[in-house]
Formats: structure tokens, sequence, C-alpha cells
């Protein structure tokens, strides 16, 4: 266990921000971990940085997780349970999955960010979320050291929501994350506008789960921007959801909106479409922009900082606020 001072997260962080850590360690096992949290106390936890706008240098210890392994750990007739160690990349889980024919997190493919942290989240796309498939989540409490397993439904999934980032957040470090996925016959998730089109367009008519992966990575690429080339973290704000009256009142200005039934009394609206309904799609502020296909993810095309990146998030909340007396509420955190 090597600790390095004066780190740059650069490569750490999908928004590329050069940003320092006082001090940083690469963790690669679990019992290194228990080691660590029983002498350091003041820590930042980073997994794969992919959700996250660092906005000043870390002055505290960064512990990376980078524990890997992937493993079958129970078969039967017509499901796995697979466990995968939080350090693991999530899209070569992913196609670790597909390549074994086993079902469930295609749609999830080429997600940015790693296994462990996909649970904090619950990381969706194209009409599934990770609280689909995953079965628990195993955890070391900070505190005492503990191992602790929450199943399912003591994660409290919701839409980019859990526990991890709520009432237990700082409290848990995410070790694994065991996933319960379809063996030979698979419920395949087509049903996304989108991916219906691609399947299409490539004159598939019975897709299999790596033809399902395939048109979700080509949706991807063709209008998310990718990390390695220009610096973003994905959807910057999550969708808000609005009451029937709200959206009612909405629709009487705005009457194209589109929108997604969520319950009886709810609605969700792309915040996407709010922000370039604004006038913010494609616009740069100096390396801080937003991206020319997607108005939800803010980029930095090179030397932004992560302030500039704050500020311009903040611009924008204010002026969707204004126009449509709606609130958009960050995605990412903000450090
Ligand atoms: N839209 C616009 N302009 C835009 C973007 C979107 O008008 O610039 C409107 C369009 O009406 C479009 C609708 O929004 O039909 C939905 O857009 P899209 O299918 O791109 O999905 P999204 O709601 O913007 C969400 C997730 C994405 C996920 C996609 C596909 C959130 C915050 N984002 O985006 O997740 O890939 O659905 O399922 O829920 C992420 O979390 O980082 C992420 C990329």
């Amino acid at each position: 266990m090597q600790i390095q001072k004066d780190f740059s997260l650069k490569t750490y962080n999908t928004f590329g921000l050069n940003v320092k850590a006082k001090n940083f360690i690469a963790i690669r096992t679990i019992n290194d971990l228990k080691k660590l949290i029983q002498k350091e106390k003041d820590f930042f936890v980073l997994g794969g940085g992919s959700n996250l706008l660092l906005t000043k240098d870390i002055d505290k210890l960064v512990i990376q997780i980078a524990f890997k392994g992937i493993e079958v750990i129970g078969e039967y007739d017509d499901h796995v349970l697979v466990q995968a160690s939080a350090g693991e990349n999530w899209h070569e889980f992913v196609m670790w999955c597909i390549d074994h024919d086993f079902g469930g997190v295609e749609n999830l493919s080429l997600i940015p960010g790693n296994v462990g942290t996909a649970p904090i989240q619950n990381i969706g796309a194209y009409g599934v979320e990770l609280k689909d498939t995953c079965m628990a989540v195993e955890t070391i409490e900070i505190e005492t050291g503990n191992t602790k397993t929450y199943a399912n439904s003591d994660c409290k999934f919701g839409y980019r929501n859990s526990v991890f980032k709520n009432e237990l957040k700082g409290k848990y470090i995410i070790t694994n994350v065991l996933f319960k996925l379809s063996k030979n016959k698979h419920t395949l998730n087509s049903s996304y506008g989108a991916i219906q089109s691609e399947l299409l367009k490539n004159g598939i008519k019975k897709p299999t789960i790596r033809d399902i992966s395939n048109a979700v990575i080509a949706i991807r690429q063709s209008k998310l921007p990718d990390p390695k080339k220009i610096g973003n973290s994905g959807s910057f704000f999550k969708n808000p959801i609005i009451s029937k009256a709200e959206f009612e009142k909405l629709r009487e200005n705005f009457k194209d909106v589109p929108h997604y039934t969520v319950s009886k009394t709810e609605i969700k609206v792309p915040a996407g479409w709010l922000v370039e309904q604004c006038g913010f799609k494609g616009k740069r502020f100096g390396d801080a922009g937003i991206h020319k296909d997607q108005a939800l993810v803010l980029v930095n095309y090179g030397t932004a900082t992560g302030k500039e990146i704050y500020d311009l998030s903040k611009l924008i909340q204010r002026t969707v606020f204004e126009k449509f007396g709606i609130a958009i509420e960050a995605e990412v955190n903000i450090i």
C-alpha cells in the first residue's frame, strides 16, 4: 500500500478536471481496506469518478477502490448469481455478462463508471435500471470495519437514488455487488423507441442480448460524448418529476412538452428538453459547455475548471426555473 502526495486526479474523473488530492492510495484488496480504515478516519472514497464534479482540491486522503474480480457464485436452471468486485469497470462487466450469455444488464452497456458506484445512483438507461438485476450489495461499515450485506429491498432504490446516497451516505464502502442474471431464456427489454429503430435499421427481427447491447452502444455513441475524448459526466441533471397539476399548467404555455407518466399523480419531464428550450444546447462558455446532441450533458472541452462547470450548471438551473418554474436537480455529486 503506497500513499502518493499531491496526486493529480485528472485521469480519475471523467470530466478530466485537474484537481489534486493531498494524499492518494489505490486499494486492491478488502483486507488492505480494512487495515487502512482502522487508522485513517478522514478520507474521500473514489470509484470510477464518472458521476463527480470536483470543484476544488481534496485536502485529505483519497482512497480509490480498485478491487477486481467477477465470479459465478451460483448456477440454477434459468439464472445465475454473479458477484462482481466494486473496482471492475461497469461496461467491461456488461461485456463479460454478454460473452457468457447472461442477460439483464445489456441495456446498461457503455455507462461510464465502476460496478461499486452503480448501486449508489441506481444507474439506468433504455428502460432498465441496476435495481432490476441487483440481488444484494456487500459493504464495509467505515466505523467498525465489519462487513454488511444489503439485500435489494434494503437498498431503497429509486430513480437515480438509493439508501447509499441518503441515510447511509459516507458510512459504508461498497466492496461487491451481487447480480441475478438470466441464462438461456432472456427477457429482452427492447421497447424503447430508439432501440427498436436501431434494430430495424440493421434488419434484426429476433434480437439476442448482444444485439440489444450493440443497439444501445450505437445510440449512446450517436448522442453522448465519449469521456475519453470530451470530459463529461453523462446526464448532469435528473429529469424532474412534477405533479399532474403543475404539468397541466406547463402544457398551457408549452403544448409540445415531452413527458412520461410516472404515476397517477406524477409526470416526468426530460430535463434535456427544458435546457434546450432555454437555448443552451451546443453553447460554449470558454472550455465549459453544453453538448450539441444532448442538452443534459455538460462538457469540459479541455481546460475548464470544476468551478466554471458548476457556475454554468447554476446558470442553467436559474434560467430553467425562470422560464418554466421547474427546479432541476444535479445528478452528479458536487465536491
Ligand atoms: N430532449 C430534448 N433535447 C435534448 C435532450 C433530450 O428535447 O437535448 C428530449 C427529447 O424529447 C427526447 C427526450 O428528451 O425524446 C428524452 O431524451 P433521451 O432519450 O436522450 O433521454 P434523457 O431523458 O435525456 C435519460 C437518462 C440517460 C439515459 C437515457 C436513455 C436521466 C437523467 N438520464 O436521458 O442517462 O441514457 O434516458 O434511457 O435520467 C446518465 O444518467 O448519465 C444518462 C446518460
